[in-house]
């Protein structure tokens, strides 16, 4: 199989995560025969000191001629005090705009050998794995108006039929492909926006009747995913509930060097990139964990290529390095041995070749 992937390594330890899972894919290609061809593309900081903007056209050209892209992380101090259209996360908001990602997809999946550095009870953070599907590009954050004046202001959540819809039968078709169990997240007690969530979601499990579908109320699920978060297999919701879900259940895992996202759409593109942001503190010092990094590319695989198999032997490699007790500084313990980012996307691909 032949892919056109565009990297767009951005800001701070962006660079250093990147690196490492262009060098795991390549591993990936040699290993199954695929041609993977790599464009590199700036967006953030990296973006602004080179072309004056986080999103400069060049790199929307070199997107829209790709099948897929891997994204480090952007921001830092250096770009701290440039009035908002000229911040780095701009970049980010608007790239997703500009391709309509409007699915988000953030796995959280336990890893056995860390559960030690969850804030949860080892019983209750055992054998999670989850995937949470938010809508990106609608809600509460992009309806208008939005407007201020002194004594009030005014933000607008509006959806669509159609917005629900498509953002919908991407979680069921993730749910095919897991434990076939959809939690479909919503305020339907108080918004009218989520009474038409949850009628959308009543129309469209009727074409996926392999899956089992039950509604959640927003302040239970917050509730459920720390007190029983193994009872989720995919949850699906709007975009406001979805970021602050998404970040609760981040934190389950114990690590944000471990945890991959992609912001994709229907015809297979989509942006991979980890959920951590560009750690200045550690840049340069070759000591980031790339782990999340590695997962998004396999993320790529899956989503954007089809490709399971190879997804899931990147999955297998990181976790079988993570196992040998090979780690990067963040979650060092009694027992591991601390190894540089470099050395860690090593091992991985020694790993995947021994597969
Ligand atoms: P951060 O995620 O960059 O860092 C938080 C803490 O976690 C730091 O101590 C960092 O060293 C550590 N950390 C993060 N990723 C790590 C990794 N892969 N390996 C080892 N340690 C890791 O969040 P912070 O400090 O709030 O933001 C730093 C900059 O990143 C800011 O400019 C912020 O705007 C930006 N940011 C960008 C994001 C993105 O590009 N998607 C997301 C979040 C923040
Ligand atoms: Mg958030």
């Amino acid at each position: 199989m032949v892919k056109r992937i565009t990297v767009m390594p951005g800001d701070g330890i962006g660079p250093e995560v990147t690196e490492a899972a262009v060098e795991v894919l390549r591993a990936v290609a040699r290993r199954y025969g695929h041609a993977f061809q790599f464009t590199y593309a700036a967006i953030g900081g990296d973006a602004i000191d080179q072309y004056g903007k986080p999103l400069p056209d060049e790199t929307i050209a070199v997107c829209e001629a790709s099948d897929a892209a891997l994204l480090g992380a952007v921001g830092g101090p250096k770009w701290d005090q440039q009035p908002s259209h000229l911040r780095p996360e701009r970049g980010l908001l608007d790239i997703r705009k500009k391709f309509d990602l409007f699915t988000n997809i953030r796995p959280v999946k336990a890893v056995p050998s860390l559960l030690g550095s969850s804030p949860l009870k080892e019983e209750v953070a055992r054998e999670v794995d989850m995937v949470i599907v938010r809508e990106l590009t609608s809600g509460l954050y992009f309806g208008e108006p939005k407007q201020r004046s002194p004594k009030s202001a005014v933000d607008t959540l509006v959806y669509t039929r159609a917005e629900i819809e498509r953002i919908v039968d991407q979680a069921f078709q993730i749910a095919r492909t897991r434990k076939g169990k959809v939690t479909s997240v919503d305020k339907a007690n108080v918004l009218e926006t989520s009474k038409l969530w949850r009628e959308v979601v009543e129309e469209r499990m009727t074409a996926y009747p392999d899956v089992e579908v039950e509604h959640m109320l927003v302040d239970t699920a917050a509730m459920k995913l720390i007190t029983n978060p193994r009872s989720f297999d995919v949850i699906v919701t709007e975009n406001m509930f979805g970021d602050i879900l998404s970040d609760e259940a981040s934190v389950i895992t114990g690590s944000l060097g471990m945890l991959p996202s992609a912001s994709t759409r229907t015809d297979g593109f989509g942006i991979y990139e980890p959920v951590h942001g560009s750690a200045p503190d550690i840049a340069g010092q070759n000591k980031a964990n790339p782990t999340a990094a590695i997962l998004s590319a396999a993320m790529m695989l899956k989503y954007s290529f089809g490709l399971h198999t190879e997804a899931a032997a990147v999955e297998e490699a990181v976790a079988g390095v993570l196992e040998d007790g090979y780690c990067t500084g963040d979650i060092a313990g009694e027992g591991k041995r601390v190894i540089s980012t470099g050395a860690f996307a090593a091992q991985v691909i020694e790993e995947l070749e021994r597969e």
